[in-house]
């Protein structure tokens, strides 16, 4: 790989130990991956941000690194942490995990880093343009800012993203170059797209199909924000994707000659989504927790929920979780209160998969998302009901999940 004088000062240690550290994590990937240069980025998203996942190993490695000097040098922003960093106490979380998870957020603020929480940086201000280079750890955050906003970013992990955000460089190789985001299927949808469990549905089952490709879809029309952030995070789970197109609708799609839809496309066709939604159902119908907000929800998604359960009474636990940012604008609409009116409680900067939720005592879980339906049985121990908003929340009001069963 190709350095300047300047990188190759600072790989060698010239500039200190912080920024080599940061120089020999990105250098080895572009190594790994045959990377001709390093290339400016214009922002970072950090994952690696709850205790639950991080543990002691993780926090040292922080505490040691940002106690070197190490600073970010571009905008940055943080991945959900193991708990509501305001309300823990009120939620149910232990005292202990609360302590470490305040060290793990302090680490990052030493950084420079201002501890907003959230998968969806993109919806409070860290919104990179159409071409722009980024490193950006959370797999559903980069396949939405590569597919829906054009952006260029690896599947980075939480110290590869936060090494290029002190550098303000990653290595260009995979996603960020033009030959590496070409379609490698062709997918036909050939049954209704209604809600955005349906689009959740739908990535589970292409992520599965897909693994690492890269899907061109024909026949999706006018899909909403809340329907793109649901297909890309479930694809980004089940399977690797970090790059879809929809014909007529994502920028690249759009812009891109017809050849590249080349003969070397796969070509699937999806008929129905019955098998997806009968994977994801496999558990009882008895629902302890009803979690929404995976990818973090927007300001829509929240005005959605608060119209459908005003003036009702939830059963089970109702959490749904999102960015601070949000919840202070979903306070000042009134919105929040008619969520905690109802027994419902929006939760800030965590969420259901990153929190310790087998510690709060929650078994089965009912979930609009893909993505959480997907982890939640081995990341957090709990079994799942997947369906539409609509089902999740009939399941909060009466504490049973509707039967679905003939509906897909
Ligand atoms: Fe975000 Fe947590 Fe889902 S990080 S994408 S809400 S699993």
């Amino acid at each position: 790989m190709k350095l300047t004088d300047e990188e190759k000062k600072i790989l060698d240690g010239h500039r200190g130990v912080a920024l080599q550290k940061a120089m020999e994590i990105v250098v080895a990937l572009g190594q790994i991956y045959d990377a001709e240069k390093l290339i400016p980025i214009t922002s970072a998203q950090v994952s690696g941000v709850s205790y639950k996942n991080l543990g002691d190993a993780g926090l040292e490695f922080l505490q040691e690194w940002s106690a070197s000097g190490a600073a970010v040098c571009v905008p940055t922003t943080l991945n959900p942490a193991g708990m509501d960093l305001e309300h823990w106490q009120k939620l149910g979380f232990h005292q202990d995990f609360a302590e470490k998870q305040m060290r793990v957020i302090s680490a990052y603020q030493s950084f420079g880093i201002t501890p907003v929480c959230s998968c969806t940086p993109y919806l409070f201000g860290n919104l990179p343009l159409f071409g722009e280079h980024i490193a950006w750890a959370e797999s559903s955050a980069v396949v939405f800012a590569n597919s829906v906003l054009g952006a260029r970013t690896n599947r980075e992990g939480g110290p590869s993203a936060l090494a290029a955000a002190i550098l303000g460089k990653t290595a260009e190789y995979g996603l960020h170059l033009d030959v590496c985001r070409r379609p490698t299927h062709i997918v036909e949808i050939q049954c209704p797209l209604r809600t955005e469990a349906d689009y959740s549905a739908l990535g589970y089952w292409m992520g599965k199909q897909v693994n690492n490709g890269i899907p061109y879809f024909i026949g999706i029309t006018a899909p909403t924000l809340a329907q793109l952030k649901a297909l890309g995070a479930a694809m980004a789970a089940s399977g690797a994707v970090a790059l879809f197109h929809i014909e007529g609708v994502t920028p690249e799609a759009k812009q891109m000659a017809p050849s590249l839809l080349s003969t070397s496309c796969q070509t699937i066709n999806i008929t129905s989504l019955a098998d997806a939604y009968h994977q994801l159902n496999q558990s009882p119908r008895d629902i302890d927790l009803v979690a929404l907000g995976c990818p973090h929800a927007s300001w829509e998604e929240l005005q959605q929920i608060a119209r459908w359960i005003k003036g009702k009474k939830v059963k089970t636990k109702l959490w749904i979780t999102t960015s601070s940012t949000t919840t202070h604008f979903a306070q000042k609409a009134g919105i929040a209160k008619i969520i905690e009116d109802a027994g419902g409680s929006i939760l800030s900067d965590t969420c259901m998969i990153v929190a310790p939720i087998q510690d709060l005592g929650f078994r089965t879980m009912a979930t609009n998302s893909g993505k959480a339906a997907y982890y939640a049985p081995s990341h957090c121990g709990v079994q799942v009901r997947f369906g539409s908003l609509e089902d999740c929340l009939t399941a909060a009001i009466t504490g049973r999940f509707p039967d679905v069963s003939s509906r897909h």
